[in-house]
């Protein structure tokens, strides 16, 4: 029998309130040494909030942008849904185009039209409760994952994770991060090893803090070290998340993923993703069709503010790859786990 895992230890972190008027989300600009909440009170906040990663991680930005979308509905008059939505979407396409990679962005817009579309007088209430349910579902469906995801790992063994995908990436809990803090909490897991993920640093300056919030044990390395690492036998599984899943089974994650997939299968070590049902696309045949986010190569120039690279010099910053399907060992979603992903094996549980 597996271990029941302790939320009231291993799920503490929001990034996302909303307190009924405004949303808050907690500035992952400034962690970890300022822990502080913006507050949004419209959706052109939500959307530069998302921009500029106030709120980052593929799910989080699927739910931040859906009360975005509530918040667009205090400006509006309307007799019903369809009336609304009209004159919505400007607001829903604004929140759309802040980030191009992660699908949950435009499914959880989707999934607030939809409901919009066929809501009565009480549209605005609608609007609440379903990017409430949005929210409490991915919550839910990363409980589900954590628990799916550990039992596929040895007892004793060590795990390499990317670029964050905790609570912070999340409703709460996280991916990836979901999995390792169930696998620890059942005590599967012997040793987690958290990479910088360079150039934003979601590595070190959220995971291993967040990890360290729950009192787990963690040692970080630099991006160049994943190699050196998964050769020499501490690591038995890299363990990411995803933003994109598509229907033949590759994966656009955080930049990095792929190198340490290869790098993973070279060593004979195995690779699991972790992403919820939101973020697979089965519209999407391969990955070459995944449109790649680009950002200011200023962030490659420096550090915190302050340049390291001569002046002149240019730089080119994708911030997000694709891991071909044959790399991966396992996806693990909340509706069941998808061994050696390929096109049969993905439509198998998602259909279409
Ligand atoms: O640019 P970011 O920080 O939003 O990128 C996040 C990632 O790539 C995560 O791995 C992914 O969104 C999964 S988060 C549960």
């Amino acid at each position: 029998m597996t271990e029941a895992i302790d939320y009231a230890r291993y799920d503490r972190i929001r990034p996302i309130r909303w307190n009924g008027e405004s949303l808050e989300l907690l500035d992952q600009r400034k962690l970890p040494f300022v822990e502080e909440y913006m507050r949004c009170a419209g959706s052109d906040a939500v959307a530069m909030a998302i921009r500029e990663l106030v709120v980052r991680g593929a799910p989080a930005i699927g739910i931040a942008a859906a009360w975005g979308v509530v918040l667009a509905a205090r400006t509006v008059e309307a007799a019903d849904g369809a009336a609304a939505a009209a004159v919505l979407e400007p607001a829903l396409q604004r929140l759309n185009a802040a980030r191009p990679t992660a699908v949950n962005l435009a499914w959880a817009l989707a999934r607030m039209r939809a409901a919009l579309l066929i809501a009565g007088d009480d549209w605005r209430a609608v609007l609440e409760r379903e990017a409430q349910a949005i929210e409490t579902e991915d919550l839910a469906a990363n409980r589900r994952m954590g628990e799916l995801g550990a039992a596929l790992i040895a007892p004793g063994s060590g795990v390499l994770t990317h670029c964050n995908t905790g609570s912070l990436a999340t409703a709460g809990f996280g991916t990836a991060l979901g999995v390792i803090r169930a696998g620890v909490a059942q005590g599967r897991i012997g040793k987690v090893f958290a990479d910088e993920t360079r150039p934003w640093m979601q590595g070190s300056r959220l995971t291993v803090w967040e990890l360290q919030q729950d009192g787990i044990d963690a040692t970080l390395i630099a991006d160049s070290a994943a190699s050196h690492l998964l050769k020499n036998g501490e690591v038995e599984w890299v363990v990411v998340g995803a933003d994109r899943i598509c229907a033949n089974g590759d994966v656009a994650n955080k930049i990095g993923t792929y190198q340490l997939a290869i790098s993973a299968r070279f060593h004979g070590k195995k690779v699991m993703v972790v992403a919820p049902s939101s973020t697979v696309d089965m519209a999407t045949p391969s990955g070459d069709a995944i449109e790649i986010e680009e950002r200011d190569p200023g962030e490659l120039l420096g550090v915190n503010g302050g340049r390291t690279v001569a002046e002149g010099v240019r730089a080119w910053n994708p911030v997000f790859d694709v891991t071909p399907a044959a790399l991966i060992d396992a996806i693990v979603t909340e509706k069941g786990v998808v061994e050696r992903p390929d096109a049969e094996a993905m439509r198998a549980l998602f259909g279409g």
